[in-house]
């Protein structure tokens, strides 16, 4: 049964109040909810049956009114909760009974590692109570928890702690106050055996607030770093956006079994450990850096997210692709803007493309689903954050400002949709949204067709841009999008021509073509500078031309994206011509631009790391239209193999140069360091020589951070079985207590390229460090397997197919979201060969077949085979 944007209709109740009370036992948990409802005012045929959402729990009683309900007077059915003839204003109270030990689902209330908490992102809150679980219900909330002191000495809820006390038999309470209205997926509860780093912070119109960030006892040393970004964060929103926080008190705790990343709840954020613990022993620089944006992020929902919410869950990325786009803004900010901007791109391009022409395209404002959460996707992320940005383009920041401004004043404390956003930016701008909401309601992809034409006589280049979006199951017919392009021409000297104000070209039909006056014979056209768009961008520059851009373009971003476009077109000749066993060679051009930006002694090392390296397997798939995954894995070896031993020297030099920084630092310089020596290593160990294989042996046992004794072991599980086995050895006994570094262990042996890949990851799954029940783990084993590494993945035998579905199935029983997330990997099943297509379809019917398949796995599988 599908949910439909087209039948939204508002509530017939709203939520004045709810008073909660958590009475927490070992295996039985006890909630009362006390609600005060009345009928929705604005609603004119109003219905007096109450419907309220409910999950699969035990009802103790209902009283409506202070008057016991007896069992037939209402219906609770583990999905609905129904009482008849209510009257206009009424108080409910109703008990009901959890077991958080037994919630393997990780929605709702559930234990973590012994610590109570909460996920209620959807539609989880409907199993802790019965509640209209839907976001344009909004209420004000107090909240009692009751514990055992000594098991759960910590006991936190969103808002402030407004009354404590002990209770007899050893137990304690805390009373926790929000004095913001909130729709209920933004309720949360943690009670457990928590320590805390806390920090004041005096926001900028002198409020004094404190920071506070729990974890477990073992781990609290290592929640620094993320202390270290909240206060950034908190200060940047102050700057930017002119946003202030609005409680006194802001916390943050780290939980292991967590379905996603981290979890924006009022006052108390509920973050993936993942997402929070760091030292430069164990994290990597990577890790730092993910840090730091999802603490932003999470941040930043407090606006954009909380104060002003959705209306209903299409409306999604509202609250996320803005968010998104805040979050990368501030790492922006912070960072270099040029490498957060290439690396966004990377991940646009390698997973939301493909989702954009597959089994799961959808706009960004979807207009149906089965199961909410399995729409939390690139598309409503990624993409609508590319949206947003389209939008601070077209107006420039100030009046994106002034719109944000306006979004806040009209909208404070509702709930709303993308249409009210796009009015405030539209008055904002004085620009007329209507085409540019095509974006928000049209899927797929549009390719960008670029053509130029010089005409030496009257020195005038035209350059002719054409648009196509293919149809898809949700649009038989696509309508032309509004694009921004940032563009500027190159002259053969390298300098830009044409100035700044003239750079943003407005295209809206299906062609569109500017002609620029007295330009230089041999100019080049640089386009979607910064990726100015969300699309495929196809040009006719010759591969010299490429290495030219690459070489001098002034965008740095379209610097690195020439030299994606010359690996790109390099793999393809590769492929084709292992497809028709011709021999393999590489271009002289690309090795020589290769060469020119490698001994650029005044680059930034961090840029090079990215546009030095070959383009995952993942992405380069998307260049074809029926993908061979052992081709594509022996021309990105080939042509690695062949960079490596036509430039040596240059490597080993890079190799020595950047190894001298030190290891715990986090400045741009020491990670770029890091970065373009372990590309390096990387190129040299795929010589696969002995020697190398010693350089990267000594580099593994040398490496005084993660950041360097993860690349090398990754680099080693690549190598031989034997270095591969010696490695994994020495990473365990240094680091099995630790489990986030764990999952690092389980991953790298996932993705090798080594035959014995498959049943050394079935032999890991049996390896007592192994569950299926913490998210990370099999994210880092399973999920990693399915979806990097293609070459075992897609053995032609299918076991690797037959594996990952007995998991799906096993998974199932446990976690239905993460069940859903692993079946994603079969999506694509139509683009490869007529044999593994076949034997991919029928893993999908398998699963299709089974009985007592979870809603959300059945969503992925029947949208893959329609
Ligand atoms: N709102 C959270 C965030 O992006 C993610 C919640 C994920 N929930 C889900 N059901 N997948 O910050
Ligand atoms: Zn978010």
């Amino acid at each position: 049964a599908s949910v439909l944007l087209k039948d939204y209709t508002p509530p017939d109740f709203l939520v004045d109040r709810v008073t909660l009370v958590f009475d927490i036992r070992p295996e039985e948990t006890r909630v009362t909810s006390t609600l005060t409802l009345f009928k929705n005012p604005d609603k004119s045929n109003k219905s007096s049956v109450l419907k309220m959402d409910m999950g699969d729990f035990e009802i103790q009683s209902v009283t409506l009114d202070g008057q016991n309900l007896s069992s037939n007077a209402f219906q609770a059915d583990g999905k609905q909760f129904i009482v008849p003839d209510m009257p206009d204003r009424f108080t409910l109270e109703t008990r009901t009974l959890l077991c958080p030990e037994k919630n393997t689902r990780l929605e709702g209330l559930y234990r973590s590692r012994g610590i109570y908490c909460t996920q209620c992102e959807a539609e989880g809150f409907r199993n802790i109570t019965p509640f209209p679980d839907r976001p344009d219900v909004m209420a004000r909330y107090t909240c009692t928890i009751i514990a055992d002191k000594t098991a759960c000495p910590v006991l936190l809820s969103n808002g402030n702690p407004v009354k404590a006390g002990d209770l007899p038999d050893n137990r304690h309470f805390v009373t926790w106050e929000d004095p913001f209205k909130k729709p209920c997926y933004l309720f949360a509860l943690v009670a457990g055996n928590l320590s805390w780093i806390e920090s004041p912070f005096v926001t900028r119109s002198g409020k004094h607030i404190t920071l506070k960030i729990f974890a477990e006892p073992e781990n609290i040393d290592k929640c620094h770093h993320a202390m270290a970004c909240l206060k950034q964060a908190v200060k940047w929103d102050e700057e930017r956006f002119n946003l202030e926080y609005d409680l006194d008190l802001y916390q943050i705790v780290a939980i292991n079994d967590f379905n996603a990343g981290a979890m924006e709840n009022k006052g108390l954020n509920i973050f993936n450990a993942k997402y929070v613990l760091a030292d430069p022993a164990t994290a990597t620089d990577d890790d730092f850096m993910n840090i730091q944006r999802v603490i932003g992020h999470e941040y930043f929902h407090n606006w954009t997210g909380n104060r002003v919410t959705l209306k209903n869950w299409f409306q999604l990325s509202l609250k996320e692709g803005l968010t998104v786009f805040r979050d990368q803004e501030f790492t922006s900010d912070l960072n270099s803007r040029s490498v957060e901007r290439i690396s966004n791109v990377k991940t646009l391009r390698a997973l939301q493309f493909p989702e954009d022409s597959g089994p799961m395209a959808h706009p960004v404002r979807p207009d149906a689903y089965i199961k909410m959460d399995n729409f939390y996707t690139m598309t409503v992320y990624e993409k609508g954050a590319e949206l947003i940005r389209m939008i601070h383009q077209f107006l420039g920041e100030t009046l994106f400002q002034q719109g944000m401004a306006l979004y806040f004043k009209q909208f404070d404390g509702m709930a709303v949709t993308v249409e009210d956003f796009l009015s405030v930016m539209a008055q904002a701008g004085h620009m007329d949204m209507t085409q540019f909401k095509r974006w928000y309601t049209q899927s797929g992809t549009p390719t960008v067709t670029v053509t130029r034409s010089y005409d030496p006589d009257t020195r005038i280049l035209s350059v002719t841009f054409a648009q196509h979006t293919p149809f898809d199951r949700n649009q038989s017919e696509k309508q032309p999008l509004h694009i921004p392009i940032r563009m500027g021409l190159i002259d053969p000297e390298g300098k830009d021509i044409i100035p700044e104000q003239k750079s943003l070209i407005q295209m809206r039909d299906d062609t569109h073509t500017v002609a620029f006056q007295n330009v230089p014979s041999g100019t080049l056209p640089s386009v979607f500078r910064q990726f100015s768009a969300p699309v495929k961008i196809s040009t006719d520059l010759s591969d010299e031309e490429l290495a030219f851009l690459m070489a001098r373009d002034t965008d740095d971003f379209n610097r690195w994206d020439a030299a994606q476009t010359l690996f790109n077109k390099e793999i393809q000749t590769l492929v084709s011509a292992i497809a028709r066993h011709r021999p393999l060679t590489v271009s002289q051009n690309l090795v020589q631009a290769f060469e020119t930006a490698l001994s650029d002694q005044s680059a930034d090392r961090a840029f090079l790391a990215k546009a030095l390296a070959i383009p995952q397997e993942m992405e380069l798939a998307n260049l074809f239209d029926c993908i061979d995954v052992d081709a594509i894995h022996a021309a990105r070896q080939h042509l690695k193999t062949h960079l490596a031993a036509t430039l040596t020297p240059l490597f080993l030099n890079t190799i020595d140069q950047c190894g001298h920084s030190d290891p715990e630092s986090l400045s741009i310089q020491d990670i770029g360091n890091r970065g373009l020596r372990n590309l390096a290593i990387s190129y040299m160990a795929s010589l696969g020589t002995a020697s190398v294989h010693d350089i990267v042996w000594k580099a593994f046992l040398a490496a005084e951070n993660m950041t360097d004794e993860f690349a090398c072991f990754k680099i080693l599980c690549t190598t031989t079985p034997e270095l591969k086995r010696k490695s994994a050895a020495r990473f365990y006994d240094k680091w099995s207590h630790d489990p986030l570094v764990m999952d690092k262990w389980f991953y790298v042996q996932a993705v090798s390229p080594l035959a014995d890949t498959l049943p050394c990851v079935k032999d890991l799954v049996t390896h007592p460090d192994f569950t299926l029940t913490n998210p990370n783990r099999v994210r880092a084993l399973i999920y990693g397997f399915a979806m990097n590494n293609p070459v075992h993945f897609h053995e032609k035998t299918g076991n690797g197919y037959e594996f990952i579905t007995d998991k799906i199935l096993e998974l199932d029983t446990i976690n239905h979201q993460i069940a859903a997330r692993l079946t994603g990997c079969f999506n694509h099943w139509k683009k490869y060969d007529s044999h593994r297509r076949v034997l991919m379809k029928q893993s999908l019917e398998i699963l299709a077949a089974s009985p007592n398949l979870s809603t959300n796995v059945y969503e992925i599988v029947s949208r893959a085979l329609a």
